[in-house]
Formats: C-alpha cells, sequence, structure tokens
C-alpha cells in the first residue's frame, strides 16, 4: 500500500529544544540584533563583515547542535508515512536526525555561496566565511540564506508539497512570515492538520486544524502516538 504523505512545516521552535535560539520570542535573535542590520541585502552593501560576523555565530552553533527528540520522531515516521520536511530553519538537525526530503525555505547556514554566481553553492566544513573568502572566479562568499527583500527560489516547489500532503503538521513557528507561513493553505482542507508549539498561535481559516499547544518534543511525542493509533 502506497504511504501517505505527511508534511511537516517547521520553524525554529523546532530547533529549540536543541539550543538554538528562536527569533521573536523572548530574548529571540531579533530582539538582540536588528533585522535590518544583519539580514538584509543593504545590510550586506553597508557592513558585509557584521553580516558575516553574525551567521558566522549562528553556524559555530550549528555545528555544535544536536537534533532534539522531535526531529527524531519525525525522521522516525518515515517508516510509516512518506515525510516531505520544509523548513523555514537554516540549520540542519532534520538532516542530522536522518530526515531524508527536507526542503530548505530560508536557504542552509552550512552553505556558502558566490556573490557573482547565485548557483555556485559549497559546501562548509567549517564554521567562518572571512571577508576575502571567495569563490574559483574571485568573488566574494556570501552566507546562502534568503535575506529580508530576496525572493524565496523554494516557495514553488514547497507549494506543490502542500497541495499533495494527506496531513500537515505545522510545528514551531510563529507563522509571522510571508510568503513562507501562506503555504500551509495549499494543503487541501480534508487533510488532517496538528499545529505543535508552546504559545497560542492563531491560525484563521485552516480546515481540519487540531492544537496541541506544547514544546516541540513533548507534543511531537503525543502526535507520533495520534498519527500510530488512529492510522491516520
Ligand atoms: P519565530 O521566532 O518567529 O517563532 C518561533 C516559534 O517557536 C514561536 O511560535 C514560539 O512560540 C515557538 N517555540 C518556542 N520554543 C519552542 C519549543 N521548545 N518547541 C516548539 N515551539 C517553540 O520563528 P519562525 O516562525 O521560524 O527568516 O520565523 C520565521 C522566519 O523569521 C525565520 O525563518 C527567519 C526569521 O526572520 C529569515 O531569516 C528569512
Amino acid at each position: 500500500m502506497q504511504k501517505k504523505k505527511l508534511v511537516i512545516f517547521s520553524g525554529a521552535g523546532m530547533s529549540a529544544e536543541s539550543g538554538l535560539k528562536t527569533f521573536r520570542d523572548n530574548d529571540g535573535l531579533w530582539e538582540n540584533y536588528r533585522v535590518e542590520e544583519v539580514a538584509t541585502p543593504e545590510a550586506w552593501e553597508r557592513d558585509p563583515e557584521m553580516v558575516l560576523d553574525f551567521y558566522n555565530q549562528r553556524r559555530k552553533q550549528v555545528f555544535d547542535a544536536t537534533p532534539n527528540k522531535a526531529h527524531k520522531i519525525i525522521a522516525e515516521l518515515e517508516t510509516y508515512f512518506d515525510v516531505e520536511v520544509i523548513t523555514q530553519n537554516i540549520d540542519n538537525l532534520h538532516e542530522k536526525a536522518g530526515s531524508s526530503k527536507v526542503l530548505h525555505l530560508h536557504g542552509e547556514l552550512l552553505k556558502s555561496r558566490s556573490t557573482a554566481y547565485p548557483f555556485k553553492t559549497y559546501a562548509m566544513d567549517h564554521p567562518v566565511i572571512n571577508w576575502g573568502d571567495t569563490c574559483e572566479q574571485g568573488a566574494q562568499l556570501r552566507p546562502h540564506v534568503v535575506w529580508f527583500g530576496e525572493e524565496v527560489p523554494n516557495l514553488g516547489i514547497g507549494q506543490q508539497i502542500c497541495e499533495e500532503a494527506d496531513i500537515l503538521i505545522i510545528i514551531g513557528t510563529s507563522l509571522n512570515v510571508y510568503p513562507a507561513a501562506n503555504l500551509i493553505f495549499f494543503a487541501p482542507d480534508k487533510a488532517p492538520k496538528f499545529l505543535i508549539d508552546p504559545a497560542n498561535i492563531s491560525v484563521r481559516d485552516l480546515a481540519n486544524l487540531k492544537i496541541i499547544q506544547k514544546k516541540a518534543e513533548e507534543g511531537m511525542e503525543e502526535l507520533k502516538a495520534i498519527l500510530l493509533e488512529r492510522h491516520l
């Protein structure tokens, strides 16, 4: 029998229990940094070394981080479902946990990219991009992340995956950032949907939604039991 397609839409809260900060919680990254100074094309024009430093710090933390129980449960669910992860996160914890299909909407911190040849990306085995590090053609390298004001190249494929969802799980995201947050509305009305987040996230007009107001690890444990017991 063909496995049902289980689509996960994850955000920063997914990795909170792995020790990585979210953006909009108390003491989140955007409380300590100004988005315009570190995560926009204008910031890169104005002060690239500051931008590189911001992402170098993030990358060092990701190098040391390990997947939490929620990442691992999502990977395990591949035994029962055709799992596709769509993540807003730039860390690699879904992959480290063993998930085989992961689509990054906002880029990947562990890759660098040429500023002159956007299709030239490089897997990084060390945590730092320095000002002066270049591709083979001599162009400066930048983080392979999507900055505010830039296009989201994987949006179309993300939409297609959501349209095919038999079940949708939204986890650890404030759903504040568009166009990413719109993707959940492409899942069919009839598909059961679950939202796991400790905060009271308001989602309007999403059919067939059950909210599990818990942190990722506890919430995913509960949801795994629901999925397997109910043979969804
Ligand atoms: P946010 O920081 O906006 O939201 C994080 C969510 O995680 C909130 O709803 C928290 O309640 C929840 N949360 C906190 N701890 C949690 C835990 N232990 N388990 C589960 N959930 C928890 O992060 P995102 O929604 O991911 O974009 O933000 C979206 C985008 O905004 C990011 O991809 C990034 C950021 O600016 C770019 O940089 C382009």
